[in-house]
């Protein structure tokens, strides 16, 4: 990059997409509450301040801070998309990662139900057996996309399957059109298509889960998982949370996490010290997904609103305004990470905010690291020999939302 292309924070542009840190550096050493005029947001790149905005009550979330898309005409729009809209609108208000306490703490509470830790180390054979399964395909023909081939089929089928309780045979043919529509909703500076294609993968999703619940009530299908229990939560949701929180966890679920298994995969694979480091010292695997996430991690970003004036180090943010906390940016503040542009699967301690901070943090996090650990740590004791079939795989469209297209290997 120039100096020039550096210094501009353009989530839209492809290189920055793929190397956003020359860029994040310079902000952070420039401007690190940085005032983006046009968008009326702050971008923030210290590793204190994305914490305290991320910890203090004085900012929370907004579902207006997701769904605004850059100016643009939205002219022509047929009546069945305006329904469509407002009511994906209305059931995003409602995802727990939107919300407020109190509602947020009693929607946290229905949800955690499915993430104790009995119940995710009760999938370790399970997903044991998924890896073991996909790697004999592969193994015969000495290539594979890690991304198509691997992790999206795993975290769709745990999150699908084993997390809310679909069994594979009622999966709906369009979810993984609906999976990549959403990662671009969730995104920052979104263009109006993104804005009405999203909104119709929710109103896909709301038609598909009203009938599997309305199923699931009949006795047709099996109330199982996530899904059974939030059932069985009874009036202390009601059915438009249900609903909406259905939708939620079916992206949130496995989209992140796919992201890791490509770029931890992608990291080790460019550090070949450091990948044969922890073929021979499997017991670095911890640490190792640790330093994955906290060098590139699958979420750079997350909004907050501030509901008050609140004070961040020598600025005023304004009731009403959008701050941006780059969890990417502050994962390689220098201030907390001694040599942050530096891999080191033995990095400790490794406080990453990659999981989020405070109320909001990831509800799945020891889930999307046990899938990690167990991929990562099979491929590099079945095939240390594994190598990048291209120097520059594609990464997606979203930025906030950061992952490869495909991530094709040989070995
Ligand atoms: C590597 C994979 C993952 C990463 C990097 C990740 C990251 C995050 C982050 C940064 C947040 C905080 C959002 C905020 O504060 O605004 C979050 C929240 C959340 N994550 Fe994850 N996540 C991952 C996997 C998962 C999985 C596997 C699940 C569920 C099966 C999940 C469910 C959630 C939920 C429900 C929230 C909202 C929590 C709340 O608002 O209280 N995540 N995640």
């Amino acid at each position: 990059m120039s100096d020039l292309s550096v210094a501009r924070f353009d989530p839209r542009s492809p290189g920055f997409r793929a190397n956003p840190y020359p860029t994040y550096r310079y902000l952070r050493t420039h401007q690190p509450i940085h005032y983006r005029a046009e968008r009326r947001d702050f971008i923030l790149t210290r590793y204190a301040d994305n914490r305290e905005v991320l910890r203090n009550p004085g900012f929370g979330r907004s579902a207006s801070s997701l769904i605004e898309p850059v100016a643009g005409t939205n002219g022509g729009l047929v009546e069945r998309l305006v329904s469509a809209r407002n009511e994906s609108r209305r059931l995003m208000g409602l995802w727990l990662a939107l919300t407020n306490p109190p509602d947020h703490t009693r929607i946290r509470r229905s949800l955690s139900r499915a993430f104790t830790q009995s119940r995710i180390d009760g999938l370790r054979a399970y997903i044991q057996a998924k890896v073991d399964a996909s790697l004999d395909q592969a193994m015969e023909r000495g290539e594979m996309d890690v991304i198509g081939e691997l992790a999206y089929p795993l975290m769709l089928d745990l999150n699908c399957n084993r997390i809310l309780g679909i069994p594979p045979g009622d999966w709906h043919p369009n979810f993984g059109q609906w999976t990549q529509s959403m990662s671009l909703l969730a995104d920052l500076d979104i263009t109006p298509i993104a804005y009405e294609r999203g909104m119709l993968a929710i109103a896909g999703l709301a038609e598909f889960f009203r009938q599997w619940i309305a199923a699931c009530r009949a006795g047709s299908r099996p109330a199982d998982g996530l899904i059974g229990m939030l059932m069985a939560a009874g009036d202390r949701l009601s059915e438009e949370e249900r609903l909406a929180n259905c939708i939620m966890m079916f992206t949130v679920g496995h989209s992140s996490t796919v992201n890791l298994i490509g770029i931890a995969l992608l990291s080790l694979l460019k550090h070949p010290a450091q990948w044969h480091l922890l073929a021979a010292e499997p017991s670095l695997i911890d640490r190792a997904i640790a330093e994955v996430l906290r060098y590139d991690s699958p979420v750079q970003g997350i909004s907050r609103t501030a509901f008050s004036d609140v004070a961040l180090s020598d600025r005023t943010i304004r009731r009403g305004e959008k701050v941006i906390c780059l969890i990417g940016a502050a994962n390689r503040d220098p201030a907390r990470f001694p040599e942050p542009d530096r891999f080191d699967i033995g990095r400790r301690p490794n406080p990453h905010l990659s999981f989020g901070y405070g109320i909001h943090t990831c509800i799945g996090k020891n889930l999307a690291q046990l899938a990690t650990k167990i991929v990562v740590g099979t491929v590099a004791r079945r095939l240390p020999g594994l190598s990048l079939a291209t120097d520059s795989p594609q990464w997606e469209e979203s930025f906030l939302g950061h992952g490869l297209k495909t991530l094709p290997v040989v070995f």
